[in-house]
């Protein structure tokens, strides 16, 4: 008795703030920061801060998105550029460092590396936490634990975990959907990954396989459930990039689709953004800009639109 009265009070309740979501979407952008170079990845801080990582020089900026104001914070050595950056434990961030050809479009095969900078102390303190030569081309970052850091491999085709603590690495799945197909522009597979704790899911992007796809961990182990495999949720975003995830919706950045889409759970997908091409997407944290998605582009441009669930 109870517990269906429940059930259908909640089931009220539901229809009644579903109605109560606007129908309206407010997707005007505003330009917040320029950085004048190549920027592939953004993370955004408890302080609200956005890190942004350039492509072009391994370099870490942050980016006040009140202020707008701007700064270069760190700079990593033996490295053409950053890519992936994921906050793993409160305000310690892994940095992955390697060599990409911003302008010959050529990648350093075993030239990849990842870093710990943590923001915890007074000044950003950086540590390489390990090189791994073994990967093709490391791209995007995301947190398992607060020791654990997923970061792709778009060249060989891999997602790997790795330990801020200890440095420890390994391959946690190896699959052809994280492959780029045979005669791509460049061999650039997996590349956005989001970890949700909640439902133990690993949603990924292949680039130029155009793919969107998730998979399910063990939420203890962080190794895969193999008999689940990998589901594609959409093949209809083109050329999949960065991108953030929201109660189960993801907002995927395509480089040659022309803009941000929104795509549901159940595989639905709409644009919701229109530029012309971009390379990474994030939320913001803060009480003013949860519903904010930071975007950026191989120009240095970093905008902002609010977003619509
Ligand atoms: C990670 O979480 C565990 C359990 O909550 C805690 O004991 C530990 O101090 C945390 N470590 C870091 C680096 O935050
Ligand atoms: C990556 O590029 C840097 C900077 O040019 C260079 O010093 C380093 O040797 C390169 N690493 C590899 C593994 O090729
Ligand atoms: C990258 O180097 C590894 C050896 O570390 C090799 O097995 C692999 O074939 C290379 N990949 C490419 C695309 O050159
Ligand atoms: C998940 O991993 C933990 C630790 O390795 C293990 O004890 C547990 O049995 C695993 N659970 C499942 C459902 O496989
Ligand atoms: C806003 O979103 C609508 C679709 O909901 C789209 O048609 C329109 O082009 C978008 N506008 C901008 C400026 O991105
Ligand atoms: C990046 O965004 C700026 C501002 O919208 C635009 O002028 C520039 O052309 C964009 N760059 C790319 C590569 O799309």
């Amino acid at each position: 008795m109870y517990s269906s009265a429940l059930a259908t009070a909640l089931s009220v309740l539901a229809v009644t703030s579903a109605a109560n979501i606007p129908r309206q979407v407010a997707n005007t952008t505003t330009q917040i920061a320029q950085l004048g170079g190549w920027v592939e990845c953004l993370a955004v801080r408890s302080n609200g801060h956005l890190l942004a990582t350039r492509l072009d020089v391994p370099e870490l900026w942050t980016v006040d998105p009140t202020t707008k104001t701007t700064a270069k914070i760190a700079t990593f050595p033996n490295a053409l550029g950053l890519t992936g950056v994921a906050e793993i434990a409160p305000d310690v961030f892994a940095v992955v460092a390697g060599n990409f050809s911003t302008t010959a479009f050529t990648i350093g095969n075993g030239s990849w590396s990842v870093w710990k900078i943590d923001f915890t102390g007074a000044t950003p303190k950086q540590t390489l936490l390990k090189a791994i030569p073994e990967a093709g081309f490391l791209l995007g970052a995301t947190a398992f634990n607060n020791d654990t850091a997923f970061i792709a491999d778009a060249g060989n085709g891999a997602l790997y975990r790795i330990s801020i603590t200890t440095g420890e690495y390994e391959v946690v799945l190896q699959d052809p959907t994280m492959k780029a197909p045979d005669g791509s522009f460049i061999p650039e597979g997996i590349h956005g990954v989001r970890y949700i704790p909640q439902t133990g899911s690993v949603f990924f992007t292949n680039t130029f396989g155009s793919t969107f796809n998730k998979f399910d961990v063990n939420r203890t182990s962080g190794k895969p459930i193999v008999f689940s495999g990998v589901t594609t949720i959409t093949t209809k975003v083109e050329t999949p990039e960065d991108l953030a995830v929201i109660e189960g919706t993801a907002f995927i950045m395509s480089l040659n689709g022309g803009g941000i889409f929104r795509v549901t759970p159940d595989g639905k997908s709409t644009k919701i953004v229109d530029v012309t091409s971009g390379s990474t997407v994030a939320i913001g944290r803060g009480t003013t800009d949860a519903r904010t998605l930071y975007f950026a582009n191989s120009s240095g441009t970093i905008s902002a639109v609010s977003s619509p669930l």
